[in-house]
């Protein structure tokens, strides 16, 4: 009889903090069970993916672009994103040193492989992305995490982190404007870092989705920061900015020397991003001002319509995000943990949140709202988070 053997990789995948998306999940559960849930879990923006770039992709499908494209992207995007990045950067970029990927996560995964052995230290601040933990998992990484200020709106010390870093760190990964924080890391700070971690040999890996999404302050890009970009890698993409997570768009900007490599890694693992998906996107970033500057303004409303909501709600207290698609509220005075106080909102309210402690502990007492829901939902939801705090 045939007794299956799997790698190692499968059981460190699987011993993933299994509960970070368990309220999630109920919610899921109890919304087909035909409850009445209001899901503000979800980071997946609610907006279509704007018109004209549908309809680039479906002309680009019917005159044949329907075949393998080259492992590091098609030049057309591969020279759109670098004139993206030329535009707000005192670096002129080419498209040598830009490599396209199916999405922001494919993109961070393969930058780590070039980068790191099993084993090696990478840096992060924490509350971080929960995507981040199975990448890391999954390339057996030594993570050391860092607090960022939860007393300041989640801002970054930039003593503190370079404090962190040791002999052995090899990478150090931030994330700005961050998620699930909404902090936007100034300039002079990335500069330097990325000058110190010149310095130490180590390289600093920068996840930008959510630059698009900046209501007060301005993103500027690891790579438009840096003095010298031997060290820096930045990733973005095209799932935030232009709601299209589902056509799996991302890139990565680093020096041309790990791009190749990249392009050994992309050959190996992926074979090329569809055509007719890359055309889309090198035309949405040609021609994206307006629909990014709507969708821009409506999450800064909703934004701040939460904002006004919950800080008459007693015993909430959120950050003010400065960017991105997320509020982290600190229930603490409610006597609640994120976790009690997300499962109870649930149960109660059919409102799912999801709890603090997913993203780092030190936001255990602190729950995450999205903003990924039109107004009139979030009305409703204000209204119930509101009935849930004075039943406490
Ligand atoms: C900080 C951050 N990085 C990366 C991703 C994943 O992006 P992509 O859809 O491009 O893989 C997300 C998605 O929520 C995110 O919040």
């Amino acid at each position: 009889m045939f007794t299956p053997t799997y790698a190692r990789i499968t059981e460190r995948l699987s011993a993933e903090g299994s509960d970070v998306w368990a309220v999630h999940e109920r919610a899921l559960k109890m919304q087909r069970n035909g409850d009445d849930v209001i899901l503000l879990s979800v980071g997946d923006p609610d907006f279509r993916t704007p018109e004209p770039i549908i309809d680039n992709a479906v002309s680009h499908l019917r005159v044949g672009r329907t075949h393998y494209s080259p492992s590091l992207g098609e030049i057309k995007l591969r020279r759109a994103v670098a004139d993206l990045e030329t535009q707000s950067s005192p670096h002129p970029c080419t498209a040598d040193e830009v490599a396209i990927f199916p999405g922001a996560t494919s993109a961070i995964h393969a930058v780590l492989s070039c980068l790191l052995n099993p084993g090696d230290e990478i840096v992060v601040p924490e509350p971080m992305y929960v995507g981040y933990n199975p990448i890391f998992r999954g390339l057996d990484l030594n993570l050391r995490t860092t607090p960022l200020d939860v007393e300041h709106d989640f801002a970054l010390n930039v003593e503190t982190l370079k404090s962190t870093l040791s002999d052995k760190t090899r990478v150090l990964f931030i994330n700005t404007p961050g998620n699930p924080t909404g902090a936007i890391i100034p300039a002079s700070d990335i500069r330097e870092l990325a000058a110190y971690c010149l310095e130490k040999n180590i390289w600093l890996v920068c996840d930008e989705v959510y630059s698009m999404f900046c209501y007060e302050g301005k993103h500027m890009s690891a790579r438009a920061s840096a003095e010298c970009l031997d060290n820096v890698v930045m990733i973005d993409g095209l799932s935030k900015s232009h709601a299209m997570s589902g056509w799996r768009i991302g890139w990565v900007v680093a020096p041309p020397t790990l791009i190749e490599r990249l392009g050994e890694y992309a050959g190996a693992t992926l074979f090329g991003s569809p055509q007719f998906i890359q055309d889309a996107s090198a035309f949405a970033l040609e021609n994206d001002q307006q629909y990014v500057k709507e969708m821009r303004n409506e999450y800064r409303e909703r934004r701040d319509y939460m904002l006004d909501k919950l800080s008459k709600v007693k015993n909430l207290h959120c950050s003010r995000p400065h960017a991105g698609m997320f509020i982290m509220c600190d229930v603490s005075r409610t006597g609640l943990s994120g976790r009690q106080f997300a499962d109870q909102l649930l149960e109660q309210q059919g409102v799912s949140v999801i709890p603090g402690a997913a993203f780092g502990p030190s936001a255990e007492n602190f729950v995450r709202l999205g903003l990924a829901q039109n107004r009139s939902v979030l009305k409703r939801a204000c209204k119930r988070i509101k009935h849930f705090c004075a039943s406490l």
